[in-house]
């Protein structure tokens, strides 16, 4: 029996019921996996090597079959699809692009429509199109996956992914192999494109930073293929059920959960600005320890500290800022940007990247800390 997602009305995308997988007779790959993934969210599933995620996810498009227990794609039974129709009608993108080597990278993004039986040239126009959708410039089409970097090759993956318009999209480990600067480039793609497709996705990672970053839902699978936890990131964070999900969540808990305190609370002080045009007029003088230097438009350029006033006379000669801090983003993220800066200003802008003011690391930390002690009291509430 099945139950309607409650939160939308509608039915889950996907329902695991009962699912076991055993490898040739030895101990179950996946044990008992009940759960429902929504439909047009992010759900992940992490954990250690070896806890089932691959095998659970292969389940889903029958690339393995399960030993006993069934799976439902829209109420349907998975098992009565045919297996290689059911395999094309979603998007799969794992660790290593997967890309073929000999062709270029317009033809890899075409197979699955021409499998389909998407006449040549309407799969390349698409293909075209999909390049620009994940963030690749339009003349990278001719090339061959050789000729690309890791991240560009992901990117590939994913618009071959998306190619045939699926509904569904497993994503196997995709940002495990390029390093972490790349792979947060292409997380915040991968959140960016899901704000318009509205896919249902599911994403296996054994990376928790990563699971939170990404997931509406996260699924942490203990080993031996069991489901410990299934529930939104900041509740995993908050509230572990037991003694493996804390562990593998981690110590540093308490600083992750803080990417879901909502910093509309933080104060944001004016901030002293130079225009880059008048860097070069002496008439012009600073007060601040610090002046923000910002171009016409008022976006942000760097720090001129006022010991140095007479000598940064051009845009390249300020000292480089920290990150930014996005008016009512996250306390992580206005730590971050107060941390991170050379001032110790963590600079703060608009939606229009329009510099506004600065926030203190001193004031951010009293609110975490003010934040902590209503979870602590509304848990205690909640316990007693
Ligand atoms: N084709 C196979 N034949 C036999 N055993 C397998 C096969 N595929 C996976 N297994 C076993 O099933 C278990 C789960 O493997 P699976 O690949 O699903 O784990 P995983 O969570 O994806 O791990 P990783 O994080 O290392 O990718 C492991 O013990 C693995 O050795
Ligand atoms: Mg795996």
């Amino acid at each position: 029996m099945t139950s309607p997602d409650q939160a939308s009305g509608q039915r889950p995308m996907i329902e695991f019921r009962n699912v076991t997988k055993t490898y040739d007779g030895g101990r179950p790959a996946v044990d008992d996996l009940t759960m429902d993934i929504d439909r047009g969210r992010i759900t992940v599933f992490v954990g250690p090597s070896g806890c089932g995620k691959t095998t659970s996810l292969r389940m889903i498009n029958r690339m393995v079959e399960p030993t006993s227990g069934g799976i439902l794609l829209e109420g349907q039974d998975v098992s009565h699809r045919k297996a290689a129709e059911l395999r094309r009608s979603m998007g799969y993108v794992m660790q290593s692009s997967g890309l073929l080597p000999h062709r270029s990278v317009l033809d890899n993004i075409a197979t699955v429509p021409r499998l389909n039986g998407v006449g040549k040239a309407d799969a390349r126009k698409r293909a075209q199109e999909l390049l620009d959708v994940v963030g690749l410039s339009p003349d990278l089409g001719r090339r061959y996956p050789g000729q690309l970097s890791g991240g560009q090759q992901q990117r590939v993956g994913v618009a071959r992914a998306l190619a045939a318009d699926p509904p569904v999209l497993l994503m196997d480990e995709p940002f495990s192999a390029v390093d972490p600067v790349v792979r947060a480039e292409l997380q915040e793609e991968l959140l960016r494109l899901q704000r318009d497709l509205a896919r249902t996705i599911v994403f296996v990672t054994h990376d928790i930073d990563e699971a939170t970053i990404l997931g509406d839902k996260v699924a942490v699978f203990a080993v031996g293929g069991r489901l410990a936890q299934y529930a939104a990131p900041e509740e995993i964070l908050r509230a572990p059920v037991d003694d493996f999900v804390a562990g593998f969540v981690g110590r540093d808990r308490g600083f992750r959960h803080l990417s879901f305190q909502e910093g509309h609370n933080v104060t944001i002080h004016p901030v002293e600005t130079i225009e880059v045009d008048r860097l070069a007029d002496p008439t012009v003088s600073v007060r601040s320890p610090w002046t923000l230097l910002v171009d016409a438009g008022g976006r942000p350029h760097g720090w001129v500290p006022q010991a140095t006033r007479g000598s940064i006379t051009r845009q390249a000669d300020a000292v480089p800022g920290g990150s930014l801090y996005r008016r009512g983003d996250t306390l992580r993220r206005a730590l971050d940007a107060a941390l991170s800066s050379p001032s110790g200003l963590g600079v703060t802008v608009d939606d229009d990247g329009r510099a506004i003011g600065v926030v203190r690391a001193a004031e951010i930390f009293d609110l975490i800390e003010s934040a902590r002690l209503d979870r602590g009291r509304a848990e205690h509430n909640t316990a007693v």
